[in-house]
């Protein structure tokens, strides 16, 4: 564990599954009195995507939004159970959920670039951790690098990002989030507002990430996205974490009725 994580956890360390980086443990989450997530125990390794699945509405969602604590944002909403971090439960009061946040990273559905300079939106996260200046440079090219974005925009560093395209918005989004090293990264319907080959380029960047050591989780309501970018899937239905297991065995062989019925298009 190196010192900055370790800053971010002071919670006593609890069981959790070895290989796991990050699990939940009968986590639910409410908005108000509405029970909006169900019990949901899951795992997350290293190196692994695991997709998020089911039709709108079922807390998919909700539950991302929990990894990196973005729910303590929203009012009215409220956890329980438990999230294991490196084997700490996160929701204990004295995390700090701007520390978390730089080991856990969150993509989001629109492409939220700041109306700053393409190499300026990378450096934004390490300025503020104090990035040396002279260091900048390496770390904006290596992060546009890893999100298969460097070759478009090496010459226009300077550039506005608004000026990009969305694909690329969201590629750089993705480098933003990857210039601080997070372990896990968290990405909610990335390619929802984009056009099929910038789809392609951001699920070829996701695998590439994931083969780097990273724990990437995603939520998609594309069936042959999951099947495309994930190792493991979760189903998800009304609040209810329906079955979960490697993506090849739930969509070849789904345990349950409902999965069933949604991966051949009966609902969703
Ligand atoms: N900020 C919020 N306030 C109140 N209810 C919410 C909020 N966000 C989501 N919900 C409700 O929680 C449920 C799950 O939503 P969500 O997690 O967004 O689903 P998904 O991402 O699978 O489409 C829905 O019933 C939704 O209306
Ligand atoms: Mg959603």
């Amino acid at each position: 564990m190196n010192a900055s994580s370790s800053a971010v956890l002071g919670a006593p360390a609890t069981s959790a599954p070895a290989s796991a980086l990050l699990a939940t443990r009968d986590l639910t989450v409410s908005y108000g009195a509405k029970e909006a997530l169900h019990p949901t125990s899951l795992s997350f390794r290293k190196g692994e995507v695991t997709a998020f699945i089911g039709p709108s509405g079922c807390g998919k969602s909700t539950l991302l939004r929990c990894l990196n604590l973005m729910n303590r944002e929203v009012v009215g909403c409220t956890m329980g159970g438990r999230i294991l971090y490196r084997g700490r439960d996160i929701l204990a009061p004295d995390v700090n959920v701007y520390e978390l946040r730089t080991s856990i990273g969150m993509v989001f559905q629109q492409p939220t670039p700041f109306r700053l300079s393409i190499a300026a939106n990378v450096a934004f996260g390490p300025r503020h951790h104090g990035l040396a200046a002279s260091r900048e440079a390496d770390l904006v090219e290596r992060a546009l690098r890893r999100a298969a974005l460097w070759d478009e925009v090496k010459d226009d560093l300077k550039k506005s990002a608004l000026a990009l395209s969305g694909g690329q918005q969201q590629r750089l989004c993705i480098a933003r989030a990857l210039a601080m090293e997070p372990e896990v990264l968290l990405l909610d319907e990335p390619c929802s507002a984009l056009d099929p080959i910038s789809t392609f380029a951001i699920e070829e960047t996701i695998r590439d990430i994931a083969a780097s050591g990273v724990c990437v989780i995603i939520v998609t309501h594309n069936m042959e996205q999951a099947g495309r970018v994930s190792d493991r899937c979760a189903f998800f239905y009304l609040g209810t974490m329906v079955e979960s297991g490697p993506t090849l065995e739930l969509f070849n062989a789904p345990r349950t009725q409902r999965l069933s019925d949604y991966l051949t298009g009966r609902f969703g």
